[in-house]
């Protein structure tokens, strides 16, 4: 079959925009150019264009005609901005977690521990309603980069679940490490939220995604969350956080620990953790509990290469793990991180749904479940616990 040929647009230009093209080059079911990139950090869009002999835009817009698909890797507080103006034009579009959210009302006073987090519900899902009903209407599709659910060892546990006719009676998982590198993140008014919607995003996507595999398998139907529990709480806020210099402190206004803890309407559960305060590298996991099988996916660490070295100084200018605090010791160093997380499996997906029409399993229905149930959580963390219903889409 000749490969089809899709031209590549690519919105913001940091860490994210980083690992999508090279996930982009590792593509091999489709031709892709990537055409140009577009960030509102000018400087940092020439300097990543000049990288990689693309052209820099100097507008959203024209960067989206000259393209068939647009990879959204701005701020939250960009996506549906950069989405809608996308899928107006008939482009598909790859949005990062989280699919959206509600970064404030804009004030100088606005500080993420006092505002009603009901407000933060309404508006996050009257985002999520923008973005459907520009899908709609789009010849063009949202496409989520949840690479959770594209990581091998949660594709490993869906094929188990489809043949088995599995039912999971409970998931917990967990993303953690020690403080995210990015001086953003700091802001509820960038990120929408704090560690709960930063990280919690991911295992708990990976949870629902694999209530719906279950559901559809078996009865042809998804199971979905039907209410969410949560506690936040910012530990390196505290007065009496005694800093050691190995964990990020400088938060302004977000949780750096929650735990959600999901009904579904079948009544079965799952648990997820996100926190920041986490040394020993990254810590993303997710275990299942089925009536006729367990699984534990190791995302990261994982014990498929296994390092020791004696002194740190040797391993200068060899990359370990992700957010690793020495490099000394035994390491649990993935033999290719990006491949365990899932990165090129997203956008090798993404890519052949824009060429020749493929289902995706990480779709906008699922980014919304998501967003709802984060939401409520923060609604529940605020109340302490108390349990809120969670809105389906
Ligand atoms: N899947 C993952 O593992 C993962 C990891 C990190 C970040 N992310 C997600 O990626 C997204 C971006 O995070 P990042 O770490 O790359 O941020 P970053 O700060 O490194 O880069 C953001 C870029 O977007 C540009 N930008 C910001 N708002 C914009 C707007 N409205 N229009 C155009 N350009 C804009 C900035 O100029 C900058 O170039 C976030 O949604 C984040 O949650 C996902």
């Amino acid at each position: 079959m000749q490969k089809k040929t899709i031209r590549a647009g690519i919105v913001g230009a940091g860490f994210s925009a980083r690992f999508h093209y090279e996930a982009i080059a590792k593509v091999y079911g489709v031709h892709v150019e990537v055409v140009g990139v577009y960030a509102l950090d000018t400087a940092q869009a020439r300097e990543y264009a000049v990288e990689r002999g693309i052209r820099a835009y100097d507008s959203l817009e024209s960067l989206i005609d000259d393209v068939d698909i647009i990879h959204c890797c701005v701020l939250v507080a960009g996506h549906e901005q950069v989405a809608v103006a996308a899928l107006e034009r008939g482009r598909y579009v790859i949005v990062e977690k989280p699919l959206t959210g509600y970064c404030g009302d804009g004030s100088d006073t606005f500080h993420g521990d006092r505002f009603p987090k009901e407000i933060a519900l309404q508006r996050g899902l009257e985002s999520v309603d923008r973005m459907l009903a520009a899908e709609a209407k789009s010849k063009g599709r949202i496409l989520y980069a949840e690479n959770w659910v594209y990581a091998p060892s949660i594709q490993r546990e869906r094929e188990i679940i489809e043949k088995t006719k599995s039912q999971i009676l409970w998931i917990h998982g967990e993303e953690s490490h020690s403080g995210s590198h990015n001086p953003t993140y700091a802001y509820w008014k960038f990120s929408g939220g704090g560690v709960m919607i930063g990280k919690g995003c991911h295992p708990l996507t990976a949870a629902l995604y694999l209530k719906r595999v279950e559901g559809r398998a078996r009865d042809g139907r998804p199971v979905r969350p039907k209410s969410v529990t949560a506690r936040t709480h910012a530990i390196t806020r505290l007065e009496n956080f005694r800093d050691e210099g190995h964990i990020r402190r400088d938060y302004y206004d977000i949780d750096d620990f929650s735990v959600m803890h999901v009904t579904f309407e079948d009544d079965t559960v799952a648990t997820v953790f996100a926190s920041d305060i986490v040394l020993g590298g990254i810590h993303n996991w997710l275990e299942v509990c089925a009536n006729n099988h367990r699984t534990l996916c190791n995302i990261n660490p994982n014990t498929a290469l296994q390092v020791y070295n004696p002194l740190d100084a040797n391993f200068r200018d060899v990359y370990t793990v992700e957010k690793i605090g020495t490099k000394q010791g035994w390491t649990s160093m993935p033999a290719d991180e990006d491949w365990f997380t899932g990165y090129p499996q997203e956008i090798e997906a993404f890519y052949r749904a824009a060429a020749y029409g493929e289902p995706v399993e990480s779709d906008s229905r699922l980014a919304a479940d998501t967003i709802s149930t984060i939401y409520s959580a923060y609604v529940s963390a605020e109340r302490k616990g108390a349990e809120i219903k969670v809105r389906v889409y």
